[in-house]
């Protein structure tokens, strides 16, 4: 498969978490006719939640969930019951609503203490699952990610060290305008996915998209603009708030390579 980029704006939120959740079906069932599974890669924040509910809703009996494995691509430091864990929003929006086995939900340990203990766990964890070595890169069929007003995407923020990772899967990367440190897949593993569909919603999204989007700002400020999937889809599900800022508002789709759309 070659790398290409597609940029869908919709109306309204609801139809971009409609749009989504019919990506992420289709990713879905090409992974299970070609490979007999789908390993997804779920975004943390608020923006995610309504389409974890729909899937949770209109998917639930549909969805092949026993072939479904879930990752996270980042976490908080937190623990899992915490208010502010990604998964915990995950939990009690979808995964708990859906005949998924336990066993095919990898979450982050976040509840230890050594935020690098936990990354080099989870780094573990998807070399035992993907059966890659050093060197190797896991490819997921799907990552999901958000982009906060800052551009930065997973915990991936802006001048941050993990911008700089190019051989571990994860790390615990330390967010000085957090004062904490994240759990974060790395950019190797995000841009080594079949797909990766970016969800932006909301107009506090706007100026940071038309940076990522429209400008030549350096991707160390806007670190959405780092992902480029090696050999994989970009696809960028924005509603009407967030892309009020570009200058160009038809829906585009770019070739091999991921030019500039
Ligand atoms: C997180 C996310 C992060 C998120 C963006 C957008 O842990 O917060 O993974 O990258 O996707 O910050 O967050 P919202 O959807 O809440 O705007």
């Amino acid at each position: 498969m070659s790398s290409s980029t597609e940029i869908r704006i919709l109306t309204t939120p609801q139809e971009l978490f409609e749009a989504a959740a019919e990506e992420v079906l289709r990713a879905a069932k090409e992974a299970i006719a070609q490979r007999g599974r789908f390993t997804i890669v779920l975004s943390g924040g608020s923006t995610p939640k309504s389409l974890f509910n729909l899937l949770a809703t209109n998917a639930r009996t549909v969805f092949p969930w026993d072939r479904t494995f879930f990752f996270w691509g980042d976490e908080r430091h937190v623990p899992p019951t915490d208010p502010d864990s990604n998964y915990r929003m995950a939990e009690e929006a979808m995964l708990s609503k859906i005949p998924v086995p336990a066993g095919n939900v990898f979450r982050f340990a976040a509840e230890n203490p050594d935020a690098a203990a936990v990354a080099e766990a989870y780094e573990q964890t998807l070399r035992k699952f993907f059966q890659v070595g050093p060197g190797q890169i896991p490819a997921f069929d799907l990552i999901l990610l958000g982009m906060g007003p800052d551009g930065h995407t997973a915990s991936l923020f802006p001048g941050s060290p993990g911008l700089q990772e190019k051989t571990r899967l994860v790390i615990a990367n330390w967010v000085e305008k957090l004062k904490a440190s994240r759990l974060t897949l790395t950019l190797p593993v995000l841009n080594a996915a079949r797909c990766v569909a970016f969800l932006v919603s909301g107009t506090d999204k706007a100026p940071a998209l038309h940076a990522v989007l429209e400008s030549d700002v350096a991707g160390e400020q806007y670190p959405s603009k780092l992902i480029r999937p090696v050999d994989g889809k970009l696809i960028w599900l924005i509603d009407r708030a967030a892309a009020s800022q570009l200058t160009d508002r038809n829906e585009k789709q770019s070739g091999p390579g991921h030019p500039k759309v």
